[in-house]
């Protein structure tokens, strides 16, 4: 499932890019359209997208009326990887085993290429979400997808995080969640609801599957920020090593490595409890739960 899940979405992503691509009306602005292509579909293991299908499919029985709205995740995704690497940001010629986009494009079009994918993914989701959806879906969908990219979700995680680089005191636990709660963990939060949703999810259907995206999206900064010291660059495709050397605050630099590995067990054990209390235990979230242990 998960592999035809990943399938669709890439193919729905060069789709998507291509049309515009090959339109002549573009061709003066070509550039951002490449490099906000470069990214996006330059593999990754679309975790996200995979969260966004499943959901739907869990509350439907049919994944298809998703595919937009994943397609539209990855973008967000990519966008939030773009800018992130950039020189003042985290400064990261490495993405996805390839040069980050500003080392191919520059920072100017990377900048720009991410502002760009920002607003696509929703123009996607407009166009391209089957009719029978109703249209108070999209707009919540919407108001939450707006949340997730800006201030008070990712470009708010990041900020805290660039905030907390270099301090002379350790930062306390409560704040380190915070800033994965926003920066990692708003995105896959909506990544779930926005399946939910879209699969015609109930109240507390919507709040079983957020409490799921808010505690696996904490696990998977808290395993990233494992793999930065225990993982090779060739494996992960990005510079490892990093968040020592920038003085960042994280799981690791925080508690050290075995009680950072400790605390990780206890919150995927959570997620898997979830998982089973509230009845939402499907073969793809158990797999994906099961790939940070
Ligand atoms: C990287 O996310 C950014 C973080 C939140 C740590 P992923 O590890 O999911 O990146 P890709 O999509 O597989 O490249
Ligand atoms: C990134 O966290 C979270 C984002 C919102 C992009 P990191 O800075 O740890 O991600 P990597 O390690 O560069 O992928
Ligand atoms: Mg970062
Ligand atoms: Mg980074
Ligand atoms: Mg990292």
């Amino acid at each position: 499932m998960i592999s035809e899940y990943k399938k669709i979405i890439e193919e729905s992503l060069e789709k998507y890019f291509d049309e515009r691509l090959q339109n002549p009306e573009y061709t003066l602005f070509k550039d951002v359209i490449e490099s906000m292509k470069y990214t996006t579909c330059l593999g990754g293991k679309r975790l996200r997208a995979v969260f966004c299908l499943e959901a739907c499919r869990i509350f439907s029985g049919d994944y298809k009326a998703a595919i937009p709205t994943a397609c539209a995740i990855e973008m967000l995704h990519a966008q939030s990887l773009i800018h992130d690497d950039l020189p003042c940001m985290d400064n990261d010629d490495l993405r996805r085993g390839k040069p980050s986009n500003h080392k191919v494009y520059g920072e100017a079009i990377a900048t720009l290429a991410g502002d760009a994918l920002i607003s696509f993914g929703p123009q996607i989701i407009i166009e391209k979400t089957p009719k029978n959806i109703p249209s108070e879906r999209i707009i919540e969908l919407l108001r939450q997808y707006s949340i997730a990219a800006g201030a008070f979700g990712i470009v708010g995680g990041q900020t805290a995080d660039i905030e907390a680089e270099n301090r002379n005191e350790k930062i306390s636990a409560h704040h380190l969640n915070f800033i994965h709660k926003y920066k990692t963990g708003a995105l896959f939060k909506f990544s779930l609801i926005s399946g939910a949703l879209l699969g015609g999810a109930d109240k507390d259907q919507l709040d079983t599957i957020e409490k799921f995206g808010e505690k696996f999206g904490l696990a998977f900064q808290i395993k990233d920020d494992i793999l930065d010291v225990t993982s090779t660059s060739d494996i992960m495709g990005k510079t490892l090593g990093k968040d020592e050397n920038a003085n960042k605050s994280t799981y690791v630099t925080i508690f050290g490595l075995d009680t950072a590995t400790e605390k990780l067990k206890n919150i995927i054990q959570e997620c898997y409890d979830i998982l089973e209390k509230d009845n939402i235990k499907t073969e793809v979230l158990e797999k994906i739960v099961n790939s940070l242990e």
